[in-house]
């Protein structure tokens, strides 16, 4: 069966690497195991498509495009050295994770874990000691110096459809698992090389792809991209796939729900993405505020344009929350315009059956939050959504309304860590701490908290502060906890 295999997957191809008769690229990485066979239309500034043709094109059939050189005119481009940076916007807070996708552990940053400062990490990140890959919502104050495609953004609705910028920054040597993401994305490389490997979306049956719960429009292959097993993993190779490298100054579009595998490259590796809404059954985008004066060859400062989800530098990060648009206003339109039909009214439990995991929670909690949610809303105040009112929304208060009803995400907040380090490991290391002395001082504590668990100083102390109840005492007897 195995020998019959590695022909078969031998035939096409020249054998070089076929050894005793495993299959073509066994435990080699990916992409030696076929030869890419899908070609990826490439364009420059003067000859890229006009919003509405790149729609029609490509957005809507998902087909990716590559845009050669067009950020070297843009002010990131030019400017965006570790010390500019630094400079200018080193207290901004990042999120930061291992350089390995799924595999590396979450590094600590200046205070808290998977996240850091971003003079913090232009510090550290090229210390031969760490593994650091800033995976983070790109501080708004760096919008201004960031390119907008105009094959977006020169005009046209998606233009105003843009969800979440992401800045992916690392020293070289970041490698992701495949894997897809929700929304499009226009992937711009100021600094570095980065290689890609492309897989369309209906091929999703062959990609080995890791179970989750629910049908989450994320997800990931098992396939090992360093040393693909081509007996756990043998659909990878019936895959048709793109590859290429996408150099400082060009741009990527990917549609979504494509999987992508990317290499990055270059002692500073540095990526802006554009998410933007998915457009989903639509047939045409609006492109009526499109004239001939408008400026089809030069990127506008993302600044100009409207952003829903904007990260301020501090405090909880909203990476991966949904659409205003296809998202909120058109399930909270449907629901309105449903219960309308029956003679009912949009209140606070309509909106908990929206955004409600559906399990049992607790009342009290779950009442409060979507009474809040909806007062956010409901511009006459009386507790109910009209269809005019939800036409009437404003993007500020649809982020407002999107921090109370959708559910966080750990890593976009201060308190990651708690959710990372659990409460049986830190029972068990104690445990075995107390076995082998009487008393266990504070000092002892954190520097086994941090070595072992990998977790900061900073929580180290909060639960020692726990275990004695007083931030004063720094022992803890043996006897006294059980
Ligand atoms: C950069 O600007 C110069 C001068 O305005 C222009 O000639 C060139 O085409 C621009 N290049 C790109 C890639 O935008
Ligand atoms: C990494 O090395 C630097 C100096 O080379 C040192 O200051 C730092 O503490 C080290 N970090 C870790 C996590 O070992
Ligand atoms: C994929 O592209 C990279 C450069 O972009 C090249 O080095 C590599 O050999 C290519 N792989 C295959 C299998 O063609």
């Amino acid at each position: 069966m195995r020998v019959l295999q590695a022909i078969l997957l031998c035939l096409p191809l020249l054998c070089e690497y076929g050894q005793a008769g495993d299959p073509v690229g066994h435990l080699k990485p990916l992409g030696e195991q076929t030869l890419p066979t899908v070609p990826i239309d490439e364009f420059t500034i003067d000859n890229a498509p006009h919003p509405y043709e790149f729609y029609e094109n490509y957005v809507k059939p998902s087909k990716a495009a590559i845009f050669r050189g067009v950020m070297l005119n843009t002010s990131g481009f030019q400017l965006w050295t570790d010390k500019y940076i630094k400079e200018n916007y080193g207290t901004m807070e990042v999120r930061v994770e291992g350089k390995k996708e799924k595999e590396s552990r979450i590094p600590v940053g200046e205070k808290y874990l998977g996240r850091d400062s971003i003079g913090h990490f232009v510090d550290h990140y090229h210390l031969p000691n760490t593994s650091m890959y800033m995976v983070s919502e790109l501080p708004e104050v760096m919008f201004k110096e960031v390119g907008v495609l105009p094959s977006v953004g020169a005009c046209g609705e998606m233009a105003k459809r843009f969800v979440e910028i992401d800045i992916w920054w690392n020293g070289g040597g970041g490698r992701s698992v495949i894997h897809k993401d929700a929304f499009n994305q226009i992937n711009c490389l100021y600094r570095g090389d980065k290689d890609w490997k492309l897989y369309e979306y209906k091929y999703e049956k062959w990609i080995h792809k890791h179970w989750e719960p629910e049908n989450e429009v994320g997800g990931y292959s098992e396939v090992d991209v360093d040393a693909v097993d081509m007996y756990k993993h043998p659909n990878i190779a019936k895959i048709p796939w793109s590859n290429f490298t996408i150099h400082a100054g060009d741009c990527l579009f990917l549609p979504k729900s494509y999987y992508h595998q990317v290499i990055s490259k270059g002692i500073q590796n540095l990526a802006v993405s554009i998410l933007f809404g998915r457009f989903d059954g639509v047939e045409h985008i609006d492109v009526s505020d499109c004239h001939d004066e408008t400026d089809y060859k030069t990127p506008k400062p993302l600044s100009e344009l409207d952003v829903m989800w904007k990260w301020s530098g501090t405090g909880m990060m909203s990476m991966g929350r949904g659409d205003f648009e296809s998202g909120y206003r058109s399930s909270l339109l449907d629901m309105a315009e449903e219960l309308q039909a029956i003679g009912q009214e949009l209140n606070a439990d309509a909106v908990a059956e929206l955004w409600g995991s559906g399990g049992e929670d607790d009342g009290k909690i779950r009442h409060g939050k979507y009474d809040k949610a909806v007062a956010i809303l409901d511009s006459d105040g009386d507790g109910k959504l009209t269809v005019d009112e939800i036409k009437s929304v404003t993007w500020s208060q649809f982020r407002e309304f999107g921090f109370e009803v959708e559910p966080h995400e750990p890593s976009n907040s201060y308190l990651f860590e708690y959710s990372l380090i659990t409460y049986d490991r830190v029972v068990q290391i104690l445990k075995h701490a107390l076995r082998k002395k009487t008393t266990l001082t504070r000092d002892i504590w954190v520097r086994l908290y941090t070595k072992v668990l990998e977790g900061t100083p900073e929580f180290a102390n909060k639960i020692f502060n726990g275990l004695v109840g007083s931030e004063e005492i720094n022992e803890i007897e043996s006897a006294s906890v059980t």
